[in-house]
């Protein structure tokens, strides 16, 4: 056990699965005090326990919810000092933007994107007020590079997590508030699991172009967000943190 993020008090959305739920676990480890938002009651109250936090259901396209998350985690543990705003979903039906409708654009622009706006809103006035916090916002590699497999809506929210983070780094950079988006490469969850599960061609096709040949453990995400929301990361803000295995720096890969 470490003492990385010793004190600090932490919001983690979609803490119930994947990428959240790794982070839930180590930002224990070092130290925090954990608050997961998430819609999953059937594991969130169990999740929660494991590090003795605390569980809030919440649908983070509710801004009143999302309010009353930050507040929580402020009212019990007396300060917002992290939050990985990182609940994000991928449905097949987003797909190519010539069979994706209105709804399937929508309901992606609003879980993965209106989210994080709802989110950031929620969190800064507690940030501002003690002067420091730390912003992870979950973005993803393609919000960085074009993919023929298309999923529009999900790629379109993840450029706009990406550009908000960074505008919001830049705006509060003077007030001890730091903003980043996180841009994994494609990680082992079940959210990638699930839409490979449907279409193996299209995963064997996303191999191809890792340099490393294999996707990310979430464990791998974790580690970074551990230090982007330690004071080891005191000089970084407003930044593209791509935890890509490689891909966006890749032209031709090994075989
Ligand atoms: N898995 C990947 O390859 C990959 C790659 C790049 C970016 N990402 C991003 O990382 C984030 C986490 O992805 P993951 O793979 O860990 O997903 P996951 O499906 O394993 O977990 C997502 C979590 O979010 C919760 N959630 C979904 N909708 C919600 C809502 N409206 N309100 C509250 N909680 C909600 C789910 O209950 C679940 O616990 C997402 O933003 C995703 O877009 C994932």
């Amino acid at each position: 056990m470490g003492a990385r993020l010793q004190g600090k008090v932490a919001v983690i959305t979609g803490g119930c699965s994947g990428i959240g739920l790794a982070t839930v676990r180590r930002f224990a480890e070092e130290g925090a005090r954990v608050v997961v938002g998430d819609l999953d009651t059937t594991h969130g109250p169990r999740v929660a326990q494991e590090v003795d936090g605390l569980f809030v259901e919440c649908d983070v396209t509710d801004a009143e919810q999302v309010e009353a998350l930050f507040r929580t985690a402020f009212d019990t543990y007396g300060s917002v000092d992290v939050a990985f705003n990182n609940a994000g979903i991928s449905p097949p039906e987003d797909d190519s933007i010539l069979t994706t409708d209105l709804d399937a654009w929508r309901k992606v622009q609003e879980v993965n994107l209106t989210s994080v706006y709802l989110c950031c809103k929620a969190a800064l006035p507690y940030m501002l007020e003690q002067k420091r916090g730390s912003i992870i916002n979950t973005a993803s590699f393609v919000a960085v590079m074009g993919a023929a497999t298309s999923q529009i809506s999900y790629t379109a929210s993840k450029g706009g997590v990406l550009s908000m983070s960074r505008e919001l780094g830049v705006q509060f950079a003077r007030e001890g508030v730091r903003v980043n988006a996180l841009c994994p490469g494609p990680v082992n969850t079940p959210l990638l699991q699930e839409l490979f599960a449907k279409d193996p061609e299209r995963a064997a096709r996303r191999m191809v172009h890792i340099p490393m040949g294999r996707f990310a453990e979430p464990e791998e995400l974790a580690d970074a967000v551990v230090f982007l929301a330690s004071d080891e990361s005191s000089f970084i803000t407003a930044s593209q943190f791509l935890v890509d295995g490689g891909i966006s720096g890749a032209y031709v890969t090994p075989l």
